[in-house]
């Protein structure tokens, strides 16, 4: 039987509707939940994420302002403006876009972010948080879409085998540690581009979760019958069938569905789900400043 759809964009609408009344007594409060985006240069992926940051923002009326830097950007200017963000009160969330361009030292770039305002959750701070268990700070955006999507299918993690493929600082380490954690309570295994038969510890998965970044990896033998599998991948493919000449893919072949019970498609699977968390983490980032 083919797999059951997660429809994300259905569940992002949920999330949506839950922050707005806690909007409404922001602003009721005299307090607009302000995010402010940063992106350098003209990668093309970049321009089409954060557009669709800032409809959402549009959508929640959370104020966004988009700093758009040119791509000669010296780190320099980037750290200033991160410091000036910071001490500006009117901010409460700040997110520098990735990739970055070659040369700029990520790290050391999230190491400026103030914690408090750090709606990507990429934070030493917030990552060292949810590595003590704590999961009532600003989470990761994707691994927290991720762990949404599977509750709101009613997918029970508890005691089961969870393989996540990718060990990437965005996404596949934070989701590993959030399966993990007591009251998710999966056994967790990361396999990564030097795991030895990638395949078989799939297999041996009852949830897995692709997010490596290349079409259609996952093949259907390396998916147990009546798995649960979230694919986090998004990569462009020549599609000659496509007008554009191109279109989406994840990392998980199609034909996984007729192995899997349930499969989130991309794209309207993590994707919107991703930004609905970041709305979220805007809208917790201002709750907890004012009650500071
Ligand atoms: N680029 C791709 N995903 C992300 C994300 O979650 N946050 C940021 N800042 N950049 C990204």
């Amino acid at each position: 039987m083919a797999a059951a759809t997660v429809d994300g964009r259905s569940c992002a609408n949920q999330i949506e509707a839950r922050l707005e009344p806690r909007i409404l007594a922001l602003k009721q409060a005299g307090v607009e939940p302000h995010l402010a985006v940063v992106i350098i240069g003209d990668d093309a992926a970049s321009q089409v994420y954060v557009a669709a940051k800032q409809r959402a923002c549009e959508r929640l009326r959370i104020r966004s302002g988009m700093h758009s830097m040119s791509p000669d950007t010296h780190e320099a200017e980037l750290a200033a403006f991160i410091r000036s963000l910071n001490e500006d009160d009117s901010v409460h969330g700040i997110l520098v876009q990735s990739p970055l361009p070659d040369g700029f030292d990520e790290l050391a770039l999230t190491d400026l972010i103030d914690p408090a305002k750090d709606v990507d959750g990429f934070h030493p701070n917030n990552l060292g948080r949810l590595v003590q268990g704590r999961m009532d700070g600003l989470l990761p955006c994707t691994p927290a879409a991720v762990m949404s999507l599977l509750e709101w299918s009613g997918v029970s993690l508890s005691g089961k085998s969870a393989v996540v493929i990718g060990r990437s600082r965005i996404v596949g380490m934070p989701l590993s540690l959030m399966l993990g954690a007591k009251g998710c309570d999966a056994t967790v295994t990361v396999v990564h581009s030097r795991s030895e038969r990638i395949e078989t510890h799939c297999r041996t998965a009852d949830i897995l979760v692709a997010a490596v970044g290349r079409a259609h990896l996952v093949t259907r033998d390396w998916v147990k019958n009546g798995a649960v599998v979230i694919d986090v991948g998004v990569n462009r493919i020549e599609d000659v069938g496509d007008e554009r000449g191109w279109s989406l893919a994840g990392d998980v072949h199609p034909e996984v569905a007729e192995t899997a019970s349930l499969l989130s498609p991309v794209p309207g699977g993590v994707g919107p789900m991703t930004i609905a968390m970041l709305m979220a983490n805007t809208v917790t980032a201002t709750e907890q400043r004012q009650q500071r």
